[in-house]
């Protein structure tokens, strides 16, 4: 196929051509929209680092979350700030805790809405880091029945879905058969099975106020520069009983996505997470670029490389721009 008998801008010249032989799709059905649960009431505080996101108390979390559902976006994924932390992060599995509050008013308002939770133990803990510690060190074995519980009473609240976030070995078995053991075998788990140790997660930590106070998360999190280390976790956690394996974050990933998507035979989902966000948004503020194109660009991109599933924030904005 050589010029001039092959021509391939005959195949662009309108959109219509354009439209027919277009390759990748993005739709809200691929959209997961994160979302941050507050104590309190009637609070909506916009989150600084992340222009057009809030902390919402219950009541407008139901709110915002019927308007996703509204805009067709199949599922939600809750982040809480408890009231108290403390070392153990007991906030994180506590019955009256912010995400089991946030979950079953959720439900309740929004049955058929797909409601996911994010299990960890850093917005919980007073140090900071998404495990237990020993000493100075994050102590993977004896967070995994920590993390088994959190997610448990999560479903137990009525999750529909749950996301351990936190990197421990192990931790998929361990919140299979705990919640097996409970009665819950038909709930899903989406393991964030590749998920980096990324400096784009800044926003999100002042979002959460999740920041370690020490150290960081080198010792759990993946080293940006692995790629067949990312086959190693998603096998692993395939092996566990992942339902969905997750590569986090997205961009600067887009690699990792595409080989999880071509060695891994299940749904897989990618966190656009939140400096992937944030620098659109201010670089929009600048008058610097179009952002409502570049985030539209940017999604395809997500799902081009291989992701079925795109977690962002972006997710109530593009669904407007898709309905
Ligand atoms: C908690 C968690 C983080 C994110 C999701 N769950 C932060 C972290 O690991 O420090 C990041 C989300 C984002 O940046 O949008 N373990
Ligand atoms: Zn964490």
């Amino acid at each position: 196929m050589l010029f001039p008998d092959y021509r391939p801008r005959r195949l662009r010249r309108n959109e219509n051509l354009r439209r027919m032989i277009r390759e990748t799709r993005l739709s809200v059905d691929n959209l997961v929209y994160p979302m941050f649960a507050v104590p309190g009431k009637g609070i909506k505080d916009p989150i600084a680092s992340m222009p057009g996101q809030y902390h919402l108390s219950t009541d407008n979390l139901v709110r915002a979350a019927k308007e996703a559902a509204g805009l067709g976006i199949p599922a939600i994924m809750v982040f809480g700030l408890p009231e108290k932390k403390d070392p153990l992060g007991t906030g994180a599995y506590a019955r009256d805790g912010i995400v089991q509050r946030a979950v079953s008013e959720l439900k309740s308002a929004l049955p058929d809405l797909v409601v996911i939770t994010d299990v960890c133990l850093c917005q919980y803990t007073d140090h900071g880091h998404c495990g237990l510690l020993d000493g100075n060190e994050i102590d993977n074995d004896s967070t995994l029945e920590i993390i088994a519980k959190t997610a448990l009473s999560h479903v137990k609240a009525g999750a529909d879905m749950v996301a351990p976030s936190d990197m421990m070995d192990g931790r998929i078995a361990e919140i299979r058969e705990v919640l097996d053991e409970n009665g819950f075998t038909n709930t899903p788990v989406m393991s964030y099975a590749v998920k980096y140790c990324s400096s784009y997660y800044g926003p999100f930590r002042e979002a959460a106020e999740s920041a370690p106070r020490f150290g960081d998360r080198k010792t759990y999190q993946m080293d940006p520069a692995n790629a067949i280390e990312a086959i190693r976790e998603a096998s692993m956690d395939v092996e566990e009983g992942a339902d969905i394996i997750m590569v986090k974050p997205a961009l600067p990933y887009l690699d990792i996505i595409r080989t999880i998507r071509d060695e891994i035979d299940l749904p897989v989902a990618a966190y656009n997470v939140s400096g992937e966000y944030s620098m659109i948004k201010a670089a929009q503020k600048m008058g610097w670029l179009d952002g409502e194109k570049v985030m539209m660009e940017t999604l395809l991109g997500i799902r081009r490389a291989g992701a079925d599933i795109i977690l962002t924030y972006f997710a109530m904005e593009a669904a407007r721009l898709l309905g």
